[in-house]
């Protein structure tokens, strides 16, 4: 298989590609970013800005890949909110960009996308991978407008939408992350107990996706860790991983945490066509804080700071 992935320098493309890089060292790799990736594998970087048409083209071209997973984005939700028009450009003219060199080439899209589609929608049920799409902030609607570009003008896409992702080797940027940095150093944390998701670790999210491209049914998936913690249940767990007082999560509400961007109170998403498919769940959202806990007292090792 010849894939790139796109965003290899965030969050998700740098785990991904780490996950491939270790279970599926055969196929072969080209990551894509405006900045080179902080970890490995930076041999394998390619810069490129997905906003400039012309040159996503061009390099799909060269590098004629079977399928390109879509992860570069303006993924924090409050950052678009402040700045639409980046936004726009970034979540949907790139995309749009990819979508439009791959119908050309031929190629696999996977798409990655959010359960803030949903943010307008009833938040007293989960929802289904065919509900209707609904969002009252920006990010949300920029992702809408990426997914209906992609449906109307591919046949072999696959739409992935999860909740929260955290750890792999690049997080500096989840609640997760910043619930360690507090936590390590004694600090408490105002933590929302009126807002909750699901939260998947990006290496149990990476391993579905490479499922997924192998499976083949093209479509729309929901994949994420069963179940949507609040945010003080998920900082309660991170403590006791870590073995420090749940005292140092602060139960507080959304109000207080002052965000930007309205989000919905609780986002849970249905993963029926996930469990019809792959019959199995992902690992339990508890397991992956335990994994980022571990990883994370890991890197603390003299000499590997
Ligand atoms: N993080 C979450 O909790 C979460 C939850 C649900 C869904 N998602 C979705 O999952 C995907 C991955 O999210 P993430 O958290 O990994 O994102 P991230 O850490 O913010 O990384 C974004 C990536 O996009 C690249 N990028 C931004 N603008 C670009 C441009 N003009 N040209 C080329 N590359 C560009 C960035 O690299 P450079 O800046 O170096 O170009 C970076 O590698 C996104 O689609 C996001 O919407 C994320």
């Amino acid at each position: 298989m010849r894939l790139v992935i796109t965003g290899i320098s965030g969050l998700l493309g740098s785990a991904l590609a780490q996950t491939i890089l270790q279970e599926r060292p055969q196929w072969e790799l080209t990551g894509i970013s405006r900045k080179p990736p902080r970890f490995r594998p930076v041999s394998l970087w390619q810069s490129l800005d997905l906003t400039e048409t012309d040159a996503v083209r061009r390099v799909v071209a060269q590098l004629n890949p079977d399928a390109v997973i879509h992860c570069a984005a303006l993924s924090r939700p409050d950052l678009c909110e402040k700045n639409p028009n980046d936004s726009w450009v970034m979540n949907y003219l790139a995309t749009r960009n990819i979508a439009l060199a791959c119908d050309r080439f031929d190629t696999e899209l996977l798409h990655l996308s959010t359960d803030q589609v949903f943010y307008g929608a009833d938040s007293n049920r989960a929802h289904d991978e065919y509900d209707a799409l609904e969002s009252g902030n920006v990010y949300g609607k920029t992702k809408i407008a990426a997914e209906r570009y992609i449906k109307d003008h591919l046949r072999r896409y696959y739409i992935i939408r999860t909740g929260k992702i955290f750890g792999g080797p690049n997080d500096s940027k989840s609640f997760m992350h910043h619930a360690w940095e507090n936590f390590s150093s004694g600090k408490e944390m105002a933590c929302a107990t009126d807002w909750a998701a699901h939260a998947t670790h990006a290496e149990h999210l990476s391993r579905s996706l490479i499922a997924i491209l192998e499976r083949k049914t093209y479509g729309i998936y929901h994949v994420a860790s069963p179940e949507a913690p609040n945010y003080l249940t998920i900082a309660h767990q991170i403590l006791g991983a870590m073995g420090r007082p749940r005292t140092l999560a602060v139960p507080s509400t959304r109000r207080d945490v002052g965000l930007a961007a309205g989000r919905p109170p609780r986002c849970e998403l249905s993963l029926k066509c996930w469990l019809w498919d792959f019959k199995n769940h992902l690992p339990p959202w508890q397991e992956g804080i335990k994994l980022f806990v571990r990883q994370r007292q890991e890197i603390k090792v003299p000499g590997h700071e």
